[in-house]
């Protein structure tokens, strides 16, 4: 058996990793190897994948933070939210810190600012959808004036020579003079991690700041027709070989 390969009563299903997730590793492309394997007992992966907790019909945003937004991305959303609220934030500061790494929690790390912020965008104000998108790029660059400094986690991260490149220089030089530029600052004050002796809130105690500020679809997150709704798909079903 390969490590690509789900035993289940009936037929075994087998997974091909996202291309994104192999590109330029040294993991080997099991396309060919798990093509070979189909026959009446071996199958691709469609549909719900048994090791991962099951996602209810009609999924709404609390769904995704207990089932998908797990590790260590999803506690650091809800510690972040935490820390903007009892500092007595604004919900758009609250809501942008809840979900600024969405997509680093369940669908894909790189550029993630700009893939959460379209994920979101046709479920929160135009003001949370830009804190989450431009918090990427602001990241790299300090205010002073207004109490951020540069992460000492992305000298670990990135080494102490890293010079972003010229798109994240421009998104952030826009977005400082952007009017909504200081809930997304204030996302990157309370963006910290590793150091984060902080005690996991419940993702339950959002509830009442969703239910203000988050338009939770009636036929669930996915299946609504939105621009987005492949992208939370996705998450649900990550596994899906097309
Ligand atoms: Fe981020
Ligand atoms: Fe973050």
């Amino acid at each position: 058996m390969c490590d690509w390969e789900y035993p289940q009563p009936g037929r075994t299903r087998l997974i091909l990793p996202q291309p994104i997730a192999i590109a330029g590793s040294r993991v080997p492309d099991p396309e060919a190897a798990l093509l070979a394997r189909l026959d009446a007992d071996h199958v691709m992966m469609m549909g719900d994948n048994p090791a991962l907790p099951r996602m209810p019909a009609k999924p709404t945003l609390l769904d995704f933070f207990r089932a998908r937004f797990g590790g260590i991305t999803g506690r650091h959303l809800l510690i972040s939210a935490d820390r903007a609220r009892r500092n007595g934030e604004a919900d758009a500061v609250v809501m942008a810190c809840l979900l600024h790494d969405i997509a680093n929690a369940a669908l894909i790390r790189a550029d993630h600012g700009y893939w959460g912020a379209q994920l979101l965008a046709p479920y929160v104000s135009e003001e949370v959808a830009f804190a989450v998108k431009y918090h990427q790029a602001l990241r790299y660059f300090p205010d002073q004036a207004n109490g951020y400094t540069y992460p000492e986690s992305y000298h670990a991260f990135f080494g102490p020579d890293y010079v972003p490149p010229d798109y994240i220089r421009h998104d952030a030089e826009y977005a400082r003079n952007h009017r909504h530029y200081l809930t997304a600052r204030k996302v990157t004050i309370y963006d910290t991690y590793f150091f984060e002796d902080w005690p996991v809130p419940d993702p339950d105690s959002f509830a009442d700041l969703l239910a203000r500020n988050f338009r939770q679809p009636a036929d669930g997150l996915g299946f609504d027709g939105s621009a987005s709704a492949h992208m939370w798909r996705t998450m649900i079903w990550p596994n899906n070989f097309l």
